[in-house]
């Protein structure tokens, strides 16, 4: 059986009741934090920075994992490390020397992970795919929750796992954007192996129900 990792993405909290969502998804069945940093310059919006991430890795007690939606990453690894990014993520559209950013990336001691945009082909990420430990396929433009899945990521998955498959790559294919159970299934079935949710889990009823939920009708 398929043990699929669901992220719920912290984006969709409630920032006055961060405590309380964090304590929620510890006690979840998620399997890791998707924490969004934006900059207002690489995408339309600013989320937050230094300070309220070092404040949910504080209470966290699961896999951060970070999808930095920022220009000029490079910059900034070493600080993510401290502040307990187990996972960095940049954008390959925002980065000209890739393969060095990766490797400072696990001289941290950190997951190095690679986003790309709706527009990117996967085949781009071919040459580097030994050394990305997580691809995260973005499946809506980034900058914003609670927007529409886009349907062509499903065959982006499927080139994605033959370029892994090909290379014998250990990479994980991360699905981020328009999320739910409309989806959750057949983007399993297509290759994708972890998967975040913002919307739909902080949007529900029962946050902790409907993570429970995508757990299970992913492990096929
Ligand atoms: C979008 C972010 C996503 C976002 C997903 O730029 O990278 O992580 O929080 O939210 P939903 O699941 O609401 O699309
Ligand atoms: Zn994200």
């Amino acid at each position: 059986m398929k043990n699929t990792l669901i992220a719920p993405s912290v984006l969709s909290a409630d920032f006055a009741n961060l405590q309380r969502d964090i304590e929620m998804i510890n006690n979840s069945e998620a399997d890791w934090f998707h924490v969004d940093i934006m900059d207002g310059v690489f995408v339309p919006n600013i989320s937050f920075g230094m300070p309220v991430l070092g404040a949910i890795t504080r209470h966290a007690k699961k896999t951060i994992d970070v999808h930095l939606m920022i220009v000029n990453p490079d910059q900034y690894v070493k600080t993510f490390a401290q502040l307990g990014a187990a996972n960095l993520t940049v954008h390959l559209e925002a980065c000209t020397h890739l393969h060095r950013t990766l490797q400072a990336i696990k001289a941290e001691g950190m997951k190095a992970g690679v986003a790309i945009n709706p527009h990117t082909n996967v085949s781009l990420l071919e040459d580097v795919i030994k050394d990305i430990d997580l691809v995260c396929i973005m499946s809506v433009n980034p900058g914003f929750g609670g927007q529409s899945f886009i349907e062509n990521t499903y065959s982006k998955i499927k080139q994605l796992k033959a370029i892994i498959a090909k290379h014998d790559a250990n990479t994980l294919i991360e699905i981020d954007g328009g999320v739910s159970d409309k989806n959750a299934v057949q983007l399993v079935e297509a290759g994708a192996d972890v998967l975040v949710a913002g919307n739909y889990v902080f949007g529900s009823d029962n946050p902790t129900a409907t993570i429970a939920e995508l757990k299970k009708i992913t492990a096929l």
